[in-house]
């Protein structure tokens, strides 16, 4: 329909600018190198890891896979990352969460260096977005979401954000992204979350709401203003017996009915994810070049 914001096609031309810039780099002799790090086999874990890496081949970009049992210590993990942090070969370093419970995922990502943290995690990175360092990396789905924003020309400057979660990969550095004092963000942010009072009032109030809340379908139809922007970046889980696989993907937006009466709406999926994606590629290929 003619409101979706069509987050496959923007991702592809994201996608189109990693190449030439993998392509340049390649021409001076750099090999842009992605590992992935996945501890156990959690099955969405899996999923994604295999998405980014079959991205990563298209793109020109080398990548590899190194999986972990479930039982590997924490130990074990870093001495693993510190050795990826001294391999010369290896430009970005992205462990997929979640880890098993027995090991700090704090701790974790704070020893992949700030140089290969191509996932926006480590507490330097985490700062230097807060404090509107441009060059710093930034987390890929909130900055996905950016430029979704952006290359669709929703107006930032002024608008009212509401942000539906206030978790670290999604919510809070997406609200310091748009919040920032930058031509391309100067929004008015508020975050909500599981212990917000007067939500639909706050929602009612937004030109842009961004769901990140896990909940399926939270968003409704009466909590939205007409020609609001809708950005949903849910994945949630539903049981769902006439699948073959015994559930489905549902987002944060109960899409069917919030469409009609939304300024722009992304589809989901084939909105935020792919250029999650997308985000992370661009990440990996900036990584190689300010290593050189
Ligand atoms: N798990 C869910 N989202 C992410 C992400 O963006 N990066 C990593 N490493 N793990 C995740």
């Amino acid at each position: 329909m003619h409101n979706l914001i069509d987050g496959k096609a923007i991702a592809s031309q994201i996608h189109k600018e990693t190449a030439d810039q993998v392509e340049k780099l390649k021409s001076r002799g750099i090999h842009p190198g992605l590992v992935f790090v996945r501890v156990g086999e959690d099955p969405a874990s899996r999923a994604y890891v295999g998405m980014k890496e079959k991205m990563a081949e298209e793109l020109g970009i080398a990548s590899r896979t190194l999986v972990l049992d479930s039982s590997t210590s924490q130990q074990q993990l870093l001495d693993l990352i510190d050795g990826l942090n001294h391999d010369s070969s290896v430009h970005g370093i992205l462990v997929q969460a979640p880890l098993p419970s027995h090991i700090d995922e704090r701790v974790v990502f704070s020893m992949v260096s700030p140089r290969k943290d191509v996932d926006g995690f480590h507490p330097v990175n985490v700062g230097r977005l807060m404090l509107g360092d441009a060059e710093c990396f930034r987390p890929c789905t909130p900055a996905g979401v950016h430029e979704l924003l952006k290359r669709s020309h929703v107006p930032l400057d002024g608008a009212n954000v509401v942000i539906l979660g206030r978790g670290n990969i999604v919510g809070k550095p997406m609200a310091s992204i748009l919040m920032q004092k930058a031509p391309d963000a100067n929004a008015t942010v508020t975050v909500l979350h599981s212990r917000s009072r007067d939500i639909t009032s706050h929602c009612l109030r937004a030109d842009i709401i961004i769901a990140a809340i896990g909940s399926p379908h939270f968003l409704k139809a009466d909590m939205v203003k007409s020609g609001a922007v809708i950005v949903d970046v849910g994945v949630n889980r539903i049981e769902d017996p006439s699948s073959k696989r015994g559930y489905r993907l549902v987002g944060d937006v109960d899409f069917h009915l919030i469409q009609p009466i939304a300024g722009r709406i992304t589809p989901n999926p084939g909105g935020v994810g792919p250029m999650t994606i997308a985000m992370l590629m661009h990440n990996t290929a900036r990584a190689a070049h300010q290593m050189h």
